[in-house]
């Protein structure tokens, strides 16, 4: 595993040098990165916290990694139950380090489990949000550079739909929203899902049902909210599957584990693995030519606001 990680971050250095010596002095970075091999990006959102958006966001990810991709996980969320918890690691480094200038975000990165790669939080997009516009551009940037590097990179974003969060996730190429069965839940994912369908571009939508009794119940709660996003959105959003409640993800988060790999005959590491197999056959080889680089337009997101 460790060995893979070494791989990943020499193949991602060589790549920005490469990078480095293509790009002219001053020539915009949006059409240098437009050129490039880059990560399909997954933004795990919800309308309401406690959906399970961790657990799908780190489970999901290392199903993934299973399945031969090159994964990174992105911690943007401030909830309590951080990526890096549950994986039981604990971040060295942080996005703090990158913007100070000591360390490159290749440095920050924790290795977890099926070498799935780490951003650790604490950091969140607010923090984003707040830095001045050198140290922005300076985050962004390096940032941008594992996009070179992976395959996947999920995004485990915070719940709620303020203008920067919403941003965002809208920029994904995928956004997997988490809902459960919970009445609650159902209008705040659909909220979710109105405040970004109205931005002038985002990506492709899919839900996931979580914490469902079984699959009837899944379908009935995904039908609706689908449903609805269609008649009164006209947005198309993909079934992406369900898990089913399961007292396995509890035990599994004693361990300090991702349930798919502590308890993988358990009922919801087979919903895992079924959504995995969905989406990596849905991205095909995951990385996307000629695709404008995430990042790149969150800076541009940062560049438009300032004006
Ligand atoms: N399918 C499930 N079955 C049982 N418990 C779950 C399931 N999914 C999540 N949980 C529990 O719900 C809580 C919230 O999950 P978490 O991933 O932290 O949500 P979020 O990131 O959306 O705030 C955790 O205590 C977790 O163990
Ligand atoms: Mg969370």
């Amino acid at each position: 595993v460790s060995d893979q990680a070494t791989k990943l971050r020499e193949l991602a250095r060589m790549r920005a040098s490469e990078e480095a010596v293509d790009s002219a002095p001053g020539s915009p970075p949006v059409l240098l990165a437009e050129r490039k091999h880059l990560a399909r990006v997954i933004a795990v959102t919800s309308g309401k916290g406690g959906v399970g958006k961790t657990h799908v966001s780190v489970n999901l990810a290392v199903a993934l990694a299973l399945r031969g991709k090159r994964v990174v996980i992105f911690d943007a969320d401030l909830g309590l139950a951080n990526v890096d918890i549950l994986l039981g690691l604990k971040p060295v480094y942080t996005l703090s380090d990158v913007v100070a200038g000591s360390r490159d975000v290749f440095d920050i990165l924790l290795d977890g489990p099926a070498g799935v790669q780490v951003v650790p939080g604490a950091s969140g997009i607010p923090y984003l949000a707040n830095l001045g516009p050198a140290d922005r551009e300076h985050m962004l940037s390096d940032l941008a550079r594992l996009e070179s590097a992976a395959d996947v990179l999920v995004i485990d974003t915070g719940a709620g739909i303020s203008e920067t969060t919403t941003s965002f996730v809208s920029f994904a190429d995928e956004i997997l929203v988490v809902a459960t069965p919970e009445a609650t839940s159902i209008t705040d994912a659909y909220a979710m899902i109105k405040v970004i369908s109205r931005r002038e571009r985002h990506g492709r939508f899919s839900l996931v049902v979580n914490m469902a009794q079984n699959r009837i119940e899944a379908e009935r709660v995904s039908g609706s909210i689908r449903n609805v996003a269609r008649e009164f959105l006209g947005t198309e959003v993909h079934s992406a599957g369900h898990i089913v409640r399961d007292q396995h993800i509890a035990l599994a988060l004693r361990k300090r584990e991702p349930f798919v790999l502590a308890y993988p005959s358990s009922q919801a590491a087979a919903c895992i693995r079924s959504i995995a197999a969905q989406t990596a056959s849905r991205i095909g080889s995951g990385r996307t030519q000629n695709k404008i680089s995430f990042f790149s337009k969150i800076r541009s997101f940062f560049q438009r606001s300032a004006l």
